[in-house]
């Protein structure tokens, strides 16, 4: 799959090309609460990360909307638990960012358990994507989360955003430190870019087979 993302001039290949229909994508509920969560008919895609990482962003870039989802350059815009409908068929959960060092500790408990329990009672949850920051080395929390993930049994698919930061020969470099940190193969995540959209259809294709 990475060494799919290099080969711009045929991307992407046919065999990408997805089912989903994300231009039909509603905004459905924010929950503070793990009571307030929408019922669990639908298969869910949760997308996780650290405050500011560009979790709302890449959301955005998927289902091609510039608004949908409320983004800002100040850590710990979202705060709740976003549920989006998509295709009247699976949801898409924008879930609030982790390790801001900013936000007061009670506060940070309450972000933190509102994660844990919506993850731990992950009723039709087929993956939660982790988002990292390809440009910093990999942080102790996002390690953590996604060890946790894997004891639990959940699918995790890490992917590393901000590509357009780095010049183009230091992809290789900063892939391979957020791999080995997290002990997986270059198969085994992505490549994003929710300002050039780079990574967007092999995202969709990932995302498509956890659904199916
Ligand atoms: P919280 O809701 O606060 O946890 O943040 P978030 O993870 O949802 O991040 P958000 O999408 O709000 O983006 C944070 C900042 O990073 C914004 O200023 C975005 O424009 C910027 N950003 C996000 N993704 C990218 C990217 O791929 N490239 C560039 N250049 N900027 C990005
Ligand atoms: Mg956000």
């Amino acid at each position: 799959m990475a060494a799919l993302a290099g080969l711009s001039s045929s991307y992407p290949p046919p065999f990408l090309t997805t089912m989903i229909n994300y231009s039909k994508i509603e905004f459905l509920i924010s929950a503070f609460a793990i009571k307030q969560l929408p019922e669990p008919h639908f298969p869910k895609i949760a997308f996780a990360g650290r405050s500011n990482v560009g979790k709302s962003s890449l959301i955005n870039k998927l289902v091609n909307q510039k608004k949908l989802v409320k983004v800002s350059s100040r850590p710990g815009k979202t705060q709740s638990l976003n549920f989006f409908m998509v295709n009247q068929s699976c949801y898409l959960v924008d879930l609030p960012g982790y390790g801001f060092a900013k936000v007061p500790q009670k506060l940070k408990g309450l972000w933190q358990d509102l994660i844990t329990d919506y993850i731990e009672q992950r009723q039709s949850l087929r993956c939660v994507v982790v988002i990292l920051d390809i440009r910093h080395p990999l942080k102790e929390l996002d390690f953590s989360l996604i060890s946790w993930l894997r004891e639990i049994g959940v699918p995790a698919l890490p992917v590393y955003t901000k590509l357009d930061k780095i010049a183009r020969g230091q992809r290789h470099k900063h892939a391979a430190a957020l791999d080995a940190g997290l002990s997986i193969g270059p198969e085994e995540r992505l490549l994003f870019s929710a300002k050039t959209g780079e990574g967007k259809e092999e995202l969709a294709a990932r995302l498509e087979a956890y659904l199916k």
